[in-house]
């Protein structure tokens, strides 16, 4: 109650009008750029508002409550206590109903953020693990229903986890409405894709194009029987890839984006952005239109749905990854978070190689110290498969070549190069290049599940806690990928199922061992070791200011080519972190790291001062050294 009596209350629809007062300008430039030539700027305004007024009318009270709360404070998910969790709904629960039981596990592991791995209805078949969509508007049958997933999202968040849930957007399923109404011929749906009579254009475009799964999908084009027509297929046959530059494209996914927003999701991983816009003569790839599509559709759902915030997954090579965090006239104003995809494929290299220079070259030549209004998706596996993206320029300047780094690392990590610890497998070998990615689960990969000696579990089980670690303490919010806290280990039992077997991805998408992680806490054994070391380096990390994720990283050209150096000055203290990637205790002079040996700093992650030698700082082997100097 104000003294004068009146309360202070703002209705909703006001509130509506203040924020599309605030997003008008960075909302409409793009769209007019992207659309002003197929539509009228005031007929795109138009369109554009009615449309967010319809989904904000209804949006329902608890979220818009969360609207308010976050427009207070917009730096929520840049907290340090955020940690992710990424899961097949099935694989982890069973079905979307049971995921609810299992919101207490990821409360004692620390996690903070949910991600739902692609659970909107599938066409049948295989689906590309769920990533070919057939209705946006249904869970896929299998697992329940949107209500199922409204109640879980919901008790999610009195749990304080935030939903995340795939966005399909730059290809729909061949069997979607709109592709079903395309192929009996109906014109407004066949501008929803890209359609070709003849290979004339599809050919010209074919010269520059890259091939995503060469094996199982060759080229970029399907011709359809029924349409009698060439399709852009850039992933599977049965993708179809949608025609942003289409405006009712446009609108038609923002409704969409709008209504998983209502149903409980707090942050939409975009699926893919880097491929939404085609540009003849070119990879079609990272075109700048990718970036004015993604602040469209990041200041629209600030008014309509301003608690989302906006995940960009975009695998490709640093130089290309900074703007989908915002660079240039979108600083501060596209993508919230992207996967660090760099920090990833470097994590693997060191370990393969016992270095840490290609890694710490990479990671201060590319890559800013901090974003606006954004930060990174650290993570050291995923669903997906490795791809070793390292350029002939970073291989250059730590000495070797890119092709011949790269295939040292694929034959790493499929377990042929003499004495790898590592059991993945290749994926999409490239015969002409000799380039392949890679398969396997971190457990695969680190060594642990090779591992027959007592020594060789100890070795696999520090390299997946110093990923863990890294990821925690790097900057950015770190995602646990399902299994990855216990070390499950590959998972063969997809070459029996035919919609699978053509995949190799399906390898990394086990099924969670319950009994084993139930008993994680408290066990004796290495996925006891993997639990409780995850658990504890996300439980320091929350009670450090400076993992916040706008406080600047820089890591440090120390000259020590074994060691990653990470200094984090926030405004309670500074963080400086050390990560060894060899077998062996590493050292390093404190002076070289900045820190004063006289009033040597705690290591938080032993709550202890760090071992040391003479004026040097020892490092562990595989270990990760957390100095924290308080500011006093
Ligand atoms: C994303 C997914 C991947 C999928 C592709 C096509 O990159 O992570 O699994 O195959 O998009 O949708
Ligand atoms: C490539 C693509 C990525 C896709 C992945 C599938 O890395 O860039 O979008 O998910 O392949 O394996």
């Amino acid at each position: 109650m104000a003294k004068d009596g009146a309360a202070a209350t703002v209705s909703d629809d006001a509130l509506f009008t203040m924020r599309w007062t605030r997003a008008e300008r960075d909302l409409m430039t793009p769209l007019t750029r992207l659309y002003g030539k197929a539509m009228k700027p005031a007929t795109i305004q138009k369109r554009v508002r009615a449309l967010l007024a319809e989904k904000w009318a209804e949006r329902p009270k608890d979220l818009r409550a969360l609207d308010l709360a976050r427009d207070v404070s917009p730096d929520w998910y840049l907290r340090q206590d955020m940690a992710g969790y990424v899961f097949y709904v099935d694989r982890f629960a069973g079905d979307m109903k049971a995921v609810a039981d299992r919101i207490p596990y990821l409360q004692s592991l620390g996690i903070r953020y949910a991600h739902f791995m692609p659970c909107l209805k599938p066409r049948p078949g295989d689906s590309d693990g769920g990533y070919a969509v057939m209705d946006y508007g249904k869970i896929d049958p299998r697992l329940g229903s949107m209500a199922d997933f409204k109640r879980v999202a919901k008790k999610m968040r009195k749990a304080g986890i935030s939903p995340c849930i795939d966005m399909v957007l730059n290809h729909t399923a061949r069997e979607h409405d709109w592709a079903v109404r395309a192929r009996k011929g109906d014109a407004f749906r066949q501008q929803f894709y890209r359609l070709y009579d003849d290979e004339t254009i599809p050919l010209q475009y074919e010269e520059t194009l890259l091939e995503v799964f060469p094996d199982q999908a060759p080229g970029n084009f399907t011709w359809d029987d029924d349409l009698g027509k060439w399709v852009w297929t850039t992933f599977n046959s049965f993708q179809w890839d949608l025609n942003w530059e289409n405006p009712e494209v446009f609108l038609a996914i923002l409704g969409i984006i709008l209504d998983l927003a209502n149903a409980g999701a707090e942050v939409l991983r975009l699926d893919a952005v880097a491929f939404m816009w085609k540009r003849l003569g070119t990879v079609c790839q990272n075109e700048p239109e990718v970036h004015d599509i993604l602040q469209a559709i990041n200041q629209a759902a600030s008014v309509a749905a301003p608690a989302v915030i906006f995940k960009a997954e975009a695998i490709v090579g640093p130089h290309q990854l900074v703007p989908y965090l915002g660079a240039g006239r979108h600083t501060g104003k596209v993508s919230n978070l992207a996967y660090h995809n760099s920090l990833m494929v470097q994590y693997w290299s060191a370990l393969a190689t016992g270095r840490a220079d290609l890694m710490t070259h990479v990671l201060r030549t590319h890559f800013p110290e901090r974003f606006t209004n954004a930060q990174w998706a650290t993570y050291i596996r995923c669903h997906d498969d490795i791809g070793w993206a390292i350029t002939e320029d970073d291989a250059e300047a730590v000495g070797v070549t890119g092709p011949g780094h790269r295939k040292f690392l694929s034959d790493f990590y499929a377990g042929r190069f003499p004495g790898s610890f590592a059991r993945g497998a290749d994926f999409q070998v490239n015969e002409r290049t000799g380039d392949a990615r890679t398969n396997g689960t971190t457990a695969a990969l680190t060594g642990l599940q090779a591992a027959e000696t007592p020594e060789d579990i100890d070795l696999a089980v520090r390299r997946i806690l110093l990923g863990h670690a890294l990821i925690a303490g790097f900057g950015g919010m770190p995602l646990i990928y399902m299994g990855d806290e216990i070390g499950l280990p590959n998972d063969e039992s997809f070459r029996d199922d035919p919609d699978r077997a053509g995949d190799g991805r399906w390898m990394q998408r086990p099924t969670m061992d319950w009994q084993t992680a139930e008993a994680a806490p408290e066990a004796d054994t290495p996925a006891g070791r993997i639990w409780r070391g995850t658990r504890h380096i996300l439980r320091v990390r929350a009670e450090i200011d400076a993992l916040r994720g706008d406080v600047p990283a820089s890591v440090l050209g120390t000259g020590h080519d074994k060691l990653l150096v990470v200094r984090r000055p926030g405004t309670e203290g500074t963080l400086t972190g050390l990560y060894n990637f060899t077998p062996q205790d590493q050292q390093i002079e404190a002076q070289r790291v900045c820190i004063d040996h006289a009033a040597m700093p705690m290591d938080m992650l032993t709550g202890a001062l760090p071992a040391r030698e003479a004026d040097r700082i020892v490092v562990p082997p595989y270990g990760a050294v957390w100095l924290h100097e308080e500011l006093r």
